[in-house]
């Protein structure tokens, strides 16, 4: 008996032991943590490790992971003269999956992952300087992942409250169940294809503004409202013009997105480290109260709060990095969780081939 779900709402595709999205409840579980203690402890690597262990990949330690992408920024900071044009494109994410598909896969499934991720870092760091006219600046293979993608950003040593930001950011997207991106990557790990050409299509994916293009938008959205007292009338113009509000409503969530507010402790952290009196949290807050106010009038039986995009824009922008890095920067985050997911897909070894429904016209 075949059924038909539009958008494959309230499908399950896949088990899996690495994250668990609780749309009703907003709660978010990473590889057995909840999304707040893993947020609020360790390093990006510790998440790392927990996912890709969590995967049945080789086990490895945070101290390990962090040694293994040292290498692997290193491995394809070598790798920058053979990419071609691919770090020419406009686009950060059209540069991305262009560059990605550069790593020749080694066949074995930690390999692969570890130099996917650190690629991911390295590429976008690269790509954001020659974009503004700059040489790329070398990893330094010792330091944290989050430190080191704002060094090769920036060329200068992070503060260490933007690092935390950053990294606070980066273990909150490492995974979230079956996302348009991650189900992209299981799909062509389905078919016994390799962990590049899986992280490729993840990237496709993950640059459209339903899933995570939404960021930049999000930003322009702030900055054309500029105070809290214009929110009202900027986004009811908004809706009446038909169109969405970005950082706003979930596919799954049915409550506010609990990495919403993760985010949003981190920016208020990040503001009182710096001492920032300027900082946007008083006007996004002000925007998120509003849209979701007008949301609730529009759509009664549907409730579309905060998604992570919403404060993302925000605290990426807080820790110095441009609007164009911000999908760059999720995949620099979600590539682990991606890695973990093409490891466990493989281990099925089932093929994920669902069914169409015709509309076209047959012969008589
Ligand atoms: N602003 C305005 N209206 C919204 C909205 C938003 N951000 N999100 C959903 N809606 C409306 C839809 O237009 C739809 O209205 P309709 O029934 O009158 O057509 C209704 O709410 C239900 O939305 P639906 O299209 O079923 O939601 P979805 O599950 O397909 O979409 C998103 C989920 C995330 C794609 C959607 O909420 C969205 O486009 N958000 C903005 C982009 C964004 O922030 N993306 C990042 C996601 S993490």
């Amino acid at each position: 008996m075949t059924t038909f779900s539009r958008g494959l709402e309230n499908v399950m595709a896949a088990e899996t032991a690495l994250s668990d999205v609780d749309g009703a409840g907003g709660r978010l579980v990473i590889a057995g943590d909840n999304v707040e203690t893993l947020a609020a402890r360790g390093g990006f690597e510790d998440v790392a490790a927990a996912l890709w262990n969590a995967a049945g990949l080789p086990s490895m330690s945070g101290a390990g992971v962090r040694a293994a992408l040292g290498k692997a920024r290193s491995d394809s900071f070598a790798r920058l003269p053979g990419l071609g044009d691919a770090l020419e494109a406009s686009d950060g994410m059209d540069a991305l999956r262009a560059a990605v598909a550069h790593i020749p896969p080694s066949g074995r499934l930690a390999e692969d992952a570890i130099a996917a991720s650190g690629a991911m870092a390295v590429f976008a760091a690269a790509w954001a300087r020659r974009r503004a006219g700059l040489p790329p600046v070398a990893p330094e293979p010792a330091a944290a992942h989050a430190a080191d993608v704002l060094r090769m950003v920036t060329g200068e040593a992070p503060s260490p409250a933007c690092v935390r930001g950053l990294d606070r950011y980066l273990k909150t997207v490492s995974d979230h169940g079956m996302n348009a991106s991650t189900f992209a990557a299981r799909v062509v790990a389905s078919t016994g294809s390799d962990v590049v050409s899986a992280i490729t299509a993840a990237i496709g994916a993950l640059k459209g503004p339903l899933h995570g293009g939404a960021p930049g938008p999000v930003l322009d959205m702030l900055e054309a409202i500029g105070t809290p007292e214009c929110a009202e009338a900027w986004l009811t113009a908004e809706l009446a013009a038909g169109r969405r509000i970005m950082g706003m409503g979930h596919r799954v969530y049915r409550v506010r997105d609990p990495r919403a507010a993760v985010l949003e402790r981190a920016i208020a952290d990040l503001e009182a480290e710096l001492g920032s009196s300027a900082g946007r949290l008083p006007l996004a807050r002000a925007v998120e109260r509003t849209a979701t106010a007008l949301l609730r009038k529009r759509h009664p039986d549907r409730p579309l709060g905060a998604n992570v995009e919403f404060y993302t824009a925000v605290l990426l922008d807080a820790v110095g990095l441009s609007r164009t890095l911000f999908s760059p920067t999720f995949a620099i985050g979600r590539v682990a969780g991606w890695t973990a997911h093409v490891a466990e897909q493989l281990r099925t070894g089932r093929l994920i081939r669902p069914a169409s429904r015709y509309t076209g016209t047959v012969p008589a």
